[in-house]
């Protein structure tokens, strides 16, 4: 059975709320699914499925609760050769940084040897009002790869 963690980065909960539905969808479609708010490297290390949910907050920057995996990510010498990975983004268009962090995931994670297996999904929450929704469509795209 295919084993997916997921890890999120949130400030007001949105991103978790949305990872919690992709739990859910991702239990009932037979995978294991293991799910982080608060991920540490040790936590991700290995794992050969892992989607990001990811708010983006201050000026196009990561919250506060996955910066501290990104920095530890970036000075380690992991080999993320094995994984495969998905992003999905919460941002508003209001602002000229939107949805940043996908971009800074995204870079992260390939510069590790990770594999992105689909495009990232950004939801911009000032006109999408139903994000779990969006992250369910798009979720086919990233499951389809594995
Ligand atoms: C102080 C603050 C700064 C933000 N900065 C950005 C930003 O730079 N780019 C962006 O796309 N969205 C930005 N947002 C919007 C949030 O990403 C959006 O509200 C998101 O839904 C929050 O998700 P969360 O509840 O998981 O933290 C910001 C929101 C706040 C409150």
């Amino acid at each position: 059975m295919t084993s997916i963690c997921i890890i999120t980065g949130s400030t007001l909960g949105g991103a978790e709320y949305v990872a919690d539905h992709l739990n859910d969808v991702l239990s009932s479609q037979g995978f294991e699914v293991e799910l982080f708010n608060q991920a540490t490297l040790a936590d991700i290390e290995g794992k050969s499925h892992l989607i990001v949910v990811t708010s983006t907050h201050g000026a196009g920057e990561l919250p506060d609760n996955i910066q501290p995996l990104f920095n530890d990510l970036a000075a380690s010498s992991a080999d993320f050769s094995a994984m495969k990975f998905g992003v999905v983004g919460l941002g508003s268009s209001d602002y000229d940084t939107f949805c940043n962090a996908v971009n800074i995931v995204e870079n992260a994670l390939k510069a590790k040897g990770a594999n992105q297996v689909c495009k990232s999904l950004r939801i911009d929450v000032v006109n999408n009002f139903d994000h779990d929704a969006s992250a369910e469509e798009w979720l086919p795209n990233f499951v389809e790869k594995l």
